[in-house]
């Protein structure tokens, strides 16, 4: 696997990677990577020729108060993880490669972005859709991988990808999760070890919701309610818990028939997010 971490470099190496024809899958991560990180790179693998991967920590997406500064930085382990998946080339930019001053540009998806994480987190969205953006344009790749782990910022890239006809094809993956059902994610090593044990039920009570509304339930607000209930019993303190559909993320209607329920609680330390998507 080569590794660059700078434009001229990435181009270079992409260049010679063109010519021979190869189709490119990008997977962009802020690194720390785990099982559902190396899903991506297995399907990007699926999808082209030749993967690269990208870690930047990116600093415009997290708030103010966020866990920039403390977010697990694992290089050395990551690299290992890639080399065994089969990622061709990792790229490694950094701050003043990826926003040069002066430094006046930013992508905004609107309405989407005001929803379940974008109300408690104003700016994180228009730090993705920009550094994304960057990455593209930087890589050019045929497709790009992302988890459905983060539905709603998968749903953001969606949309910016059809909003400015940018052609990628962008390929979603199923969550990644631990055999007790809790989706990997970075943010779980701020767990502690009781805390860990409890974590599952995030993920538990969205299934339950879900069985609730297949099984005929509509009352929406009852359903969030008690969702919310038994994650404060569980010792979570829940951010949101919304019941919406694929469609625009807005909260579902009784005859929507593609439905998505969202949610994030912190417990502890740890704000974890997960979500359930499934047809009436
Ligand atoms: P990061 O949290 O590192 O995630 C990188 C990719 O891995 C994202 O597409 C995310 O949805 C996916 N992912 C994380 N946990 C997963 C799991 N358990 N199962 C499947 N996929 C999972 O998301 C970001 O980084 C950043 O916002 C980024 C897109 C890189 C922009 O900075």
């Amino acid at each position: 696997m080569q590794v660059v971490n700078n434009l001229i470099d990435l181009r270079t190496a992409l260049r010679d990677i063109r010519a021979l024809g190869k189709t490119i899958a990008f997977v962009p991560t802020m690194g720390n990577l785990h099982e559902g990180h190396l899903t991506l790179i297995q399907t990007a693998r699926q999808q082209a020729d030749f993967v690269v991967a990208s870690i930047f920590i990116n600093p415009t997406q997290f708030g103010e108060n966020e866990d920039l500064s403390g977010y697990p930085r694992t290089l050395e382990a990551d690299q290992k993880h890639l080399i065994a998946d089969g990622c061709g080339l990792l790229y490694l930019p950094n701050n003043a490669i990826m926003y040069p001053e002066p430094d006046l540009t930013r992508v905004e998806v609107s309405k989407i972005t005001t929803l379940h994480c974008g109300s408690s987190r104003p700016d994180h969205f228009v730090g993705v859709a920009t550094v994304v953006l960057k990455l593209f344009n930087q890589v050019q790749p045929d497709v790009a991988v992302f988890g459905l782990k983060d539905y709603q910022q998968l749903t953001v890239i969606r949309t910016m990808v059809d909003n400015l006809f940018l052609p990628i094809k962008i390929v979603g993956v199923d969550t990644g999760r631990a055999e007790d059902g809790l989706a990997h994610s970075s943010r779980n090593n701020y767990l502690t070890a009781a805390e860990r044990e409890m974590a599952p039920t995030l993920y538990k009570i969205l299934q339950a919701t879900a069985k609730e509304i297949k099984s005929g339930q509509r009352n929406y607000e009852r359903l969030t309610r008690l969702a919310k209930e038994s994650l404060h019993a569980a010792g979570f303190t829940p951010d949101y818990f919304n019941i919406s559909r694929q469609l625009d993320l807005e909260p579902a209607q009784t005859q929507d028939t593609q439905v998505v329920i969202l949610a994030a609680a912190y417990l502890g330390k740890a704000r974890l997010i997960d979500n359930i998507t499934f047809e009436l």
